[in-house]
C-alpha cells in the first residue's frame, strides 16, 4: 500500500510502449496495481515481465467496442476493479490536405477518437457500478492546440481529445470520477522515429533531421522523454488532483502556452 498510488489500480492503453510503458513502470513504482492494455499483446506481456510483480497485460483494440469490454472486464478480473484510466493508445499520420486519404482519416479517427471515447464509456461504467470514483487521463498533445500544415488529421484528432475531455470531466464529476488530459510535446521514442521518416518524406529532408530541430526548438532544450511526464501522470491519478477537472496540461518543456 506504500507509494502515492497505494491500493490503486490503473488501466493503460497502449502501454505495451512509449510514454503508456513509462507510466506503467511509475505506478507501480507508486504502488499501484496496473493493466498494460495493448493491441500487441506480445509486447504487452513482454513490458508487463519487465516491470515484475503488479504488472498485468490484456488484449485490446479500442477500435472495436467488444474489444474494450472484454479487455475492461478481465482487467477488472485481475484487480478487483479500475480505479485509474490512462487512454494513451493513438496513431500518427500525415499528408498534405489533397493527399489525404478516407483509409487513414478512418483508422487514426478510430484509434484517436473513438478509442478514447468508448474506453472512457466503459470504464467510466465500471468506475460508477463500483461506486468508488476514480481518475480518468487522456493523451492529449500540443498537435491538438493548432493545425499544423501536413498534419490535418491527428492534430484534428487531437483536438477532439482536449474537447472530450472537457465534455466527460464536466459528466463525471458528479460521480467523484475526474477526467483530465495531459497534452505532450515531442516525446523521443519509436513513435518519433516514425514521425520522422514522414518529415522525411513530405518535407525532403535526411532521415533524423526534423527530430533534431523539433528538439533544438523546445525552450528547455530538448525532446521530451516518456520519464518527463510521469510526474504528471500521477499527479493526475491521485489524491492530489481531487479538485481537478476537464483540464488540459502541457507537458512540453514550453512549447505552447494556454
Ligand atoms: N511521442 C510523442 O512525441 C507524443 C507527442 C504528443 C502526444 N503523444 C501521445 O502520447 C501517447 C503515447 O505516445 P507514444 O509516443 O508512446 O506512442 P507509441 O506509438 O510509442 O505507442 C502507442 C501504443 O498504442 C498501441 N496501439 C495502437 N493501436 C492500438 C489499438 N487499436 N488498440 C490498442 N492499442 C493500440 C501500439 O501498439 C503502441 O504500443 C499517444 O496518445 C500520442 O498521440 C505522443
Amino acid at each position: 500500500m506504500s507509494g502515492r498510488l497505494g491500493g490503486k489500480s490503473a488501466f493503460i492503453t497502449g502501454a505495451a510502449r512509449g510514454i503508456g510503458f513509462a507510466f506503467a513502470e511509475a505506478y507501480v513504482r507508486e504502488g499501484a496495481t496496473v493493466v498494460l492494455a495493448d493491441i500487441d499483446l506480445d509486447r504487452a506481456r513482454e513490458s508487463a515481465e519487465k516491470i515484475g510483480d503488479g504488472a498485468h497485460a490484456v488484449h485490446i483494440d479500442v477500435t472495436d467496442i467488444a474489444s474494450i469490454e472484454k479487455a475492461v472486464a478481465e482487467a477488472e478480473t485481475k484487480t478487483g476493479g479500475i480505479d485509474i484510466l490512462v487512454n494513451n493508445a493513438a496513431l500518427f499520420d500525415m499528408a498534405p490536405i489533397i493527399e489525404i486519404t478516407k483509409e487513414s482519416y478512418n483508422r487514426l479517427y478510430a484509434v484517436n477518437v473513438h478509442g478514447v471515447l468508448f474506453t472512457m464509456q466503459a470504464v467510466a461504467r465500471s468506475m460508477i457500478r463500483r461506486g468508488r470514483g476514480g481518475k480518468i487521463i487522456n493523451m492529449a498533445s500540443q498537435a491538438g492546440r493548432r493545425g499544423e500544415a501536413l498534419v490535418a488529421i491527428y492534430c484534428s484528432t487531437k483536438a477532439a481529445v482536449i474537447s472530450l475531455t472537457q465534455s466527460a470531466g464536466l459528466d463525471l464529476i458528479k460521480y467523484g470520477i475526474n477526467v483530465n488530459a495531459i497534452a505532450p510535446g515531442v516525446v523521443d521514442g519509436e513513435h518519433w522515429a516514425g514521425v520522422d521518416a514522414l518529415f522525411a518524406r513530405y518535407e525532403n529532408r535526411p532521415l533524423g533531421e526534423k527530430k533534431r530541430l523539433v528538439g533544438e526548438a523546445v525552450p528547455f532544450g530538448r525532446m521530451g522523454r516518456a520519464e518527463d511526464l510521469t510526474g504528471m501522470a500521477i499527479f493526475l491519478a491521485g489524491p492530489e488532483s481531487d479538485y481537478v477537472v476537464a483540464q488540459t496540461y502541457n507537458v512540453d518543456g514550453g512549447n505552447w502556452m494556454s
